[in-house]
């Protein structure tokens, strides 16, 4: 069976009330496959703050959706509740009806220190509540000249290879954005890109077929309408994770297209 495609678009702190309405009408009506391309799917991660008006957006649109579009947010707490000030916790998301959170951006984990251990922790909590990871991996600059690339992707994996069950390892999606890639403009090669992904499918699923088949890994890291069609060709990469150019219509639906 063909995996399904994600191409997800990541707004970090940027956006408006009106944007976020406009973006997910606009992407709602989109219908990304014609015959002969591969299936996929939208997902749409706002700030937390519009979450509600764009499930509310899609709601309204449901009956006219031409392509799987769902929402995820950009983070979350990993605890359920309680005296935790500024946090939103994967419950609430679910109440919201969102599907999908991104854990382990690589901006959390240098704005806000976020580590291994912690995010292992927020993936538990969101596959506790139905809510299915999105979890971000990625070497820095001196990481990969220094060929440390696949030292730092395994450590960061650890802990989900390590305690995930099958059934998780299966639906958890993996994002890997090396960090030097982000908003800078500059991306791996295109053979690079499949190594890696391959290595990262090889050493997550550690070789068991079934997970292998099923794990869906994009990749993220200044992807753009120019680029897109290339980076989809490879085998290992299930589609995008995409930051800045996912803020204009345009650009993004030139990107699902290309999938
Ligand atoms: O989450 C998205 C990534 O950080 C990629 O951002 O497409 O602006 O490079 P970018």
């Amino acid at each position: 069976m063909m995996r399904k495609g994600i191409i997800a678009a990541n707004w970090k702190m940027n956006g408006t009330h009106t944007e976020v309405t406009q973006f997910v009408n606009a992407l709602a009506t989109f219908a990304a496959e014609t015959p002969g391309t591969k299936p996929v799917e939208v997902v749409f991660a706002p700030p937390a703050i519009y979450l509600d008006l764009a499930q509310a957006n899609l709601a309204q649109q449901s009956s006219n959706l031409a392509t799987p579009f769902s929402l995820a947010a950009q983070d979350a707490s990993q605890h359920d509740n309680g005296a935790y000030t500024g946090e939103i916790s994967m419950a609430m998301l679910r109440d919201m009806n969102c599907q999908h959170v991104i854990l382990g951006h690589s901006e959390r984990r240098q704005y806000f220190a976020e580590t291994n251990a912690v995010i292992y922790e927020k993936i538990t909590a969101a596959f506790n509540h139905g809510i299915t990871p999105i979890l971000c991996i990625g070497e820095q600059d001196q990481d990969n000249q220094q060929g440390k690339t696949t030292d730092v992707l395994t450590e960061q994996l650890a802990l989900a290879i390590e305690k995930l069950s099958e059934n998780q390892k299966q639906q958890i999606i993996i994002a890997y954005e090396p960090v030097w890639a982000i908003g800078t403009g500059r991306t791996p090669s295109i053979d690079d890109i499949e190594k890696i992904h391959q290595k990262i499918r090889s050493i997550f699923t550690q070789n068991n077929d079934t997970i292998a088949r099923d794990l869906r890994i994009l990749y993220g890291g200044s992807v753009n309408p120019d680029n897109a069609s290339a980076i989809f060709k490879c085998p290992n990469v299930d589609g995008a994770l995409v930051g800045g150019a996912s803020l204009k219509i345009d650009s993004f639906k030139q990107i699902i297209k290309a999938y």
